[in-house]
C-alpha cells in the first residue's frame, strides 16, 4: 500500500487534504492524525471492519480497549449512558485537552471492537487544531490509538508514524511535532472514587484542585490483583530494540556506569538532561533543561526513538521526580526499562 503523507500545517490547501482524509475515514479505512499528546491512528468509531484495521496495522491485542475521540462536547451524550457530575467537571476544566475520562458506553452505539467487550469506553476531546478540524469536518466519533506499532514509542512526529506504518496505512497527516509528547492522562469515574488508569499531562493535583480526592495507584500497588487498571498497562510498551535500564540523575555514578559497561564490552546509549552530555557515552540523547519536566515529556519518544537508529547495546535513561509531569514520564519511562534500573 502507498502512504500518503499530507502537510496541514500553515497549508493553503489544507481543506483538500481534510477531504481527502475525510473521504478515506468514510470509506471504512484508517488515518493517522495530529493530536497535542501524541499521533493517533483512526477510524469511525462506529464502523467495526474499519476498527479492525487499527488493531491489524498495529498488531495490537485485541483485548486492549480504544478511546474514542469527539469534536464537540455535546456529542458525549450520543455515546453515553449517563454522563456522571465528576465527569461534567473535568470536562469543563480540561476539555479540549488531554484528559481521556473512563464512562459507561451506551450499548450498541459504537463498534464493538472499540470497548473491547467492556461496559465502558474512554472518551476524549483533544486540543490540536488538526485533530478537531478532521472531527469537525467528518462529523463522526474516531477511534484512536497511539500510531506506533504496538509496544515501540508512541509518535511525536509524521516521521514516526511512517517510521512504523509506512506502506501499511493509506494516510498521514502531518501536523507537525506534537506539543505534550506523552499521550493522555486516563481517569476511570465509573467506580466509588475516580481512580486514574494512565498518568499524563493533566496531573493528579490539577483534578483534585477540581473534584477532590482522585486515586493513582503506584507501579507497586498496580501489581495487585484487585487495583483497577487500564487493559493495555500489562503489555510491554515504549519499548526501543536495545535493553534499557534506568539511572539516577547522578553525574559521578553515571560516569562510572558508562565506563564499566564499555568495559564490557557495550555501546551505551545516554538519555538525560543537557548539562549530562559530557560523560563520554556512545551516544547522548537530551532531555532537555534538568527541572522542566514539560520539556523532557515532549521529547522522551523522540529521544527512545532516536536509540534505534543507532548501534547501541544499552540505553541508560536518568530518572525524574515524582512530581507533576513528572509522575507520567517515570511510568514510561519504568514501562520502557521493564522496572529495570542500573545498579
Ligand atoms: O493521548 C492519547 O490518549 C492518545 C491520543 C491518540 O489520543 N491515544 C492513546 O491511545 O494513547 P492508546 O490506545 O495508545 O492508549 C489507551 C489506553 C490503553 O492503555 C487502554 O487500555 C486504556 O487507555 N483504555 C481505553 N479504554 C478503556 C476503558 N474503557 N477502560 C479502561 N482503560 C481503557
Ligand atoms: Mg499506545
Amino acid at each position: 500500500m502507498n502512504t500518503m503523507q499530507l502537510t496541514v500545517d500553515n497549508d493553503v490547501d489544507k481543506m483538500e487534504k481534510y477531504s481527502q482524509a475525510v473521504d478515506l475515514l468514510n470509506n471504512g479505512e484508517v488515518v493517522a492524525f495530529p493530536t497535542e499528546t501524541v499521533y493517533g491512528l483512526g477510524a469511525v468509531a462506529t464502523d467495526d471492519a474499519a476498527v479492525k484495521k487499527i488493531f491489524a496495522a498495529k498488531g495490537r491485542p485485541s483485548d486492549n480497549p480504544l478511546i474514542v475521540h469527539i469534536g464537540n462536547i455535546e456529542e458525549l451524550a450520543l455515546y453515553i449512558e449517563e454522563i456522571p457530575e465528576v465527569a461534567k467537571r473535568c470536562m469543563d476544566a480540561f476539555w479540549p485537552g488531554p484528559l481521556t475520562i473512563v464512562m459507561k458506553a451506551k450499548q450498541n452505539v459504537l463498534a464493538p471492537s472499540v470497548t473491547a467487550g467492556l461496559q465502558t469506553v474512554g472518551m476524549r476531546m483533544p486540543d490540536h487544531p488538526v485533530a478537531l478540524e478532521l472531527l469537525r469536518t467528518l462529523k463522526k466519533p474516531l477511534a484512536a490509538p497511539s500510531a506506533n506499532r504496538s509496544g515501540k514509542p508512541s509518535p511525536t512526529k509524521a516521521a514516526h508514524v511512517a517510521e512504523d506504518l509506512a506502506g501499511v496505512i493509506p494516510c498521514i497527516l502531518d501536523g507537525g511535532s506534537t506539543g505534550i509528547g506523552l499521550e493522555s492522562t486516563v481517569l476511570d469515574v465509573t467506580l466509588e472514587q475516580p481512580v486514574i488508569l494512565r498518568p499524563g499531562g493533566v496531573t493528579k493535583e490539577m483534578l483534585e484542585a477540581v473534584i477532590g480526592f482522585v486515586l493513582e495507584p503506584n507501579l507497586e500497588e498496580q501489581k495487585i490483583e484487585s487495583t483497577p487498571k487500564a487493559p493495555g498497562m500489562k503489555y510491554t510498551h515504549y519499548a526501543p530494540n536495545a535493553p534499557v535500564y534506568l539511572i539516577e540523575q547522578e553525574p559521578q555514578i553515571i560516569a562510572q556506569a558508562v565506563l564499566q559497561l564499555q568495559q564490557e564490552g557495550h555501546r551505551v546509549a545516554l538519555l538525560a538532561p543537557t548539562p549530562f552530555c559530557d560523560l563520554k557515552a556512545n551516544f547522548f540523547f537530551t532531555f532537555g533543561d534538568e527541572s522542566n519536566v514539560e520539556q523532557m515529556g515532549a521529547v522522551l519518544y523522540d529521544a527512545l526513538r532516536a536509540c534505534d537508529k543507532t548501534d547501541a547495546t544499552i540505553i541508560l535513561a536518568t530518572s525524574t521526580e515524582l512530581q507533576g509531569v513528572g509522575v507520567a514520564i517515570m511510568n514510561r519511562l519504568e514501562k520502557a526499562a521493564g522496572g529495570k534500573w542500573y545498579k
